[in-house]
């Protein structure tokens, strides 16, 4: 007798994008639940630094946040979509600070109160705001605690989704659910729903250096390409600046909004060096900056380079980077006084999950929200601070369709229980960890922030290895969450270096030796998956 827990509406994700759906969603008599891989915080609304951008500035427009936006994505945003996202970001500010998120705010010399903006590359206007240098946190313990308090929300910790669950007979695929490893009982047991959301967040971990915390493992563009969804972009993979670079330091961000305030970039013998690279110096968007970095990096032989703000009042620098200095401080490095260490690291995945303007993807009833979906936002390149808003503002779109469509969607059908009598206990956990450190080694060195036809023709064979030996794995031994993760991103690997090859130009976040111009010769191309029948489950 198969045993599964029924749901109107199942988001897999607890970060910014799955929580809001599901308070946007359960004032309306559902029953939703929510997974998180490991526990509630972990993703990366939790650690977002510099804020989310919105206008609020008397000097800025509408028109202005659109067209900066527009210019960083190179040429690939959907402007439809641009100027919806854009057009929705006070009320999204508006809503969190409903939720309970407070917000840094300033006086003005008139005695007015309002919200202190920031600045980040790629903006020609101040129109971050934030909590300090802590905008996710603040943002995710508000989300969780109103989740908590909500008895239509049921939330489930150290729950890892193994696959997705559709139908296979109707005329139009849909979905009925998913498999769920309870990775603290080592059993997977059947989530049914009548609607799925993707809200797992991106896939940085696919490279040996990254900003991101352990869940950026690509699970839901992996599961939804499975399941048979296009995925699309998947080049535009985002490598931030200014990482820390300290041995002991794991993933530690240090803040555009540091640049926004007017630190500067440094070589080891002080002297600046983004005036040689853009006229934007370091406010320039985030392709060009880590490029720079990574030019004088090999090109001097040099481990890291610096970023500089100690020439501001040690007061300021401690009022606005708390939670930086702190961190810096455990590693011997006062700020207020000496430049910091830093590196660039992948920090963002502006493909994945092709969506529509509700969030649909290519399967009935399920919606893709956040980091693993491609909206047309972003196009090329990600602006700072537009990622948290794209989460508020789709989470709304879901919500109206998801609500509209409901009363149509009938319960899933009784579904078989997960099957175990095949497979036993893993003697050889040491594959995983070894085809884990493999892969995000030749992603490093191959798919990096340079890339050659030739370094994306050996990763690609190494991917296929992988895949070999992981597919046998997996058809083996009993699932554990270290292999699902491995087994999401491989897939994941692959489609980056697949949209990578289709690119035949340097443009946004992509740069290859090879084509080393943009091709303005014919119009700019979005490139586009779609899963092959071997391909799919
Ligand atoms: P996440 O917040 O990453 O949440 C993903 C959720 O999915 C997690 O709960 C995870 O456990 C769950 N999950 C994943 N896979 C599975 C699975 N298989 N089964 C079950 N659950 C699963 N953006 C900005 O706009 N402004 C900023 O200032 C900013 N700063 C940043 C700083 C850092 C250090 C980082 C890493 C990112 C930053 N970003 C910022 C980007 C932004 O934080 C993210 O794009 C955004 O938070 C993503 O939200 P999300 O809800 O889509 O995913
Ligand atoms: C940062 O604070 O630099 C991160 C901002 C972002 O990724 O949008």
């Amino acid at each position: 007798m198969p045993h599964s827990q029924n749901y109107d509406v199942l988001i897999i994700g607890s970060g910014g994008a799955g929580l809001s759906l599901a308070l946007k969603l359960a004032d309306h008599s559902l029953r939703i639940a929510v997974l998180s891989k490991f526990d509630l915080t972990m993703g990366s609304t939790y650690y977002a630094q510099g804020g989310i951008s919105a206008v609020f500035g008397a000097d800025d427009s509408i028109e202005s946040h659109i067209e900066d936006t527009l210019d960083a994505g190179a040429g690939l945003c959907d402007p439809d979509i641009v100027r919806l996202t854009v057009t929705h970001g006070k009320s999204s500010i508006d809503w969190l600070r409903q939720q309970g998120v407070v917000f840094t705010e300033e006086q003005t010399p008139s005695g007015e109160v309002k919200l202190h903006l920031n600045q980040e590359g790629g903006h020609s206007h101040r129109r971050i705001v934030h909590t300090a240098d802590a905008t996710g946190k603040a943002v995710s313990l508000s989300l969780i605690e109103r989740a908590q308090e909500h008895a239509n929300i049921d939330l489930f910790e150290h729950h890892n989704v193994v696959e997705l669950i559709t139908s296979s007979k109707d005329a139009e695929k849909r979905i009925l659910g998913a498999y769920v490893l309870d990775s603290k009982k080592q059993a997977v047991k059947t989530l049914a729903a009548r609607v799925v959301v993707l809200a797992t967040g991106g896939a940085s971990k696919a490279y040996l250096y990254s900003t991101n915390p352990h869940s950026s493992t690509g699970d839901g563009i992996a599961l939804a390409w499975r399941a048979g969804c296009r995925v699309s972009n998947m080049e535009f993979m985002q490598f931030h600046p200014t990482c820390l670079y300290h041995p002991h330091a794991h993933s530690f961000l240090i803040s555009e909004a540091v640049r926004g305030e007017g630190g500067k970039l440094i070589l080891p013998d002080g002297s600046p060096f983004m005036q040689n690279f853009d006229a934007r110096e370091e406010l320039a968007p985030r392709d060009i900056v880590a490029r720079a970095i990574d030019h004088e990096m090999k090109k001097r032989g040099i481990d890291c380079v610096y970023l500089d703000i100690s020439h501001k009042p040690e007061q300021f620098i401690r009022e606005h980077f708390p939670t930086i200095y702190q961190q810096c401080l455990e590693f011997d490095i006062d700020i207020t006084k000496q430049p910091i260490p830093v590196v660039p690291a992948a920090h963002y995945t502006c493909g994945g999950v092709l969506t529509d303007s509700y969030a649909r993807t290519d399967i009935a009833n399920l919606y893709a929200i956040g980091e693993v979906a491609c909206t047309g936002l972003h196009g090329a390149n990600r602006m700072a601070s537009n990622s948290l808003l794209e989460c508020l503002v789709f989470a709304e779109r879901a919500s109206e369709d998801i609500l509209q469509k409901l009363p149509g969607i009938l319960p899933p059908p009784v579904i078989p229980d997960w099957d175990e009598s095949k497979v036993s206990d893993s003697d050889e956990e040491v594959v995983v960890s070894h085809n884990w450190d493999e892969l995000r080694r030749f992603m490093w060195d191959y798919v990096g922030i340079v890339r050659t036809d030739k370094r994306l023709s050996r990763a690609l064979s190494r991917v296929d290895l992988l895949k070999k030996e992981i597919a046998e794995y997996y058809s083996n031994f009993r699932v554990t969450s270290d292999l699902l993760e491995l087994r999401n991103l491989v897939i994941v690997a692959e489609l980056i270096i697949r949209c990578a090859q289709l690119r035949k130009e340097s443009r946004g976040l992509h740069y290859t030796l090879d084509y080393p111009e943009i091709d303005n010769s014919r119009p700019a191309q979005n490139s586009v998956l779609t899963p092959s029948p071997t391909e799919r489950r």
